[in-house]
């Protein structure tokens, strides 16, 4: 038997102000993303942006649906559409917004699973800024946020 220990660093970043210019610009799309939520069952506005190797920037919003398990995350909304309309480009950074908590939003289970399955498939890593109103929660990779992934 062999005990062994999961370690990983993070920073706290205790408002916007001490983020880079880059950062800042990203979490600005995020706040105007939120517009882009639709999420009348949970009243819950989630934005993700995905900053680029080259610069550029995409962003969605939650979508929920009548059919309840039909809605998606934000994070995921963005993901696929990467994965279909941006084959070529890779994504340096993910940003997780909502202006609907005080507490930094982090990803939920299913959505760490296809970001560490993005980062996977783009051979480098995403590094993941998870915001709250003025704070923000970052790592430097997305696999610090689901240990032991499933991979198939
Ligand atoms: N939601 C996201 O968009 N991202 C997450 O990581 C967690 C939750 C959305 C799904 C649903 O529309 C609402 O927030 C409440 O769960």
């Amino acid at each position: 038997m062999k005990q062994s220990k999961f370690h990983f660093e993070y920073t706290h970043y205790q408002s916007f102000d001490e983020m880079s210019e880059a950062d800042n610009k990203a979490i600005d799309l995020a706040m105007a993303t939120c517009e882009k939520s639709y999420s009348p069952y949970s009243k819950f506005r989630v934005a993700a942006v995905a900053l680029f190797e080259d610069g550029e920037m995409l962003s969605a919003a939650n979508q929920e649906s009548e059919v309840f398990p039909s809605g998606m995350c934000a994070e995921r909304v963005l993901l696929y559409n990467v994965a279909s309309n941006h084959t070529q480009s890779k994504i340096d950074t993910l940003y997780i917004y909502s202006d609907t908590t005080s507490t930094i939003c982090s990803p939920c289970g299913a959505c760490r699973q296809v970001i560490q399955d993005v980062q996977k498939r783009q051979e480098s890593p995403i590094r993941v800024v998870m915001c709250g109103l003025s704070e923000a929660l970052v790592v430097d990779q997305s696999q610090w946020l689901l240990p032991f992934a499933f991979e198939l």
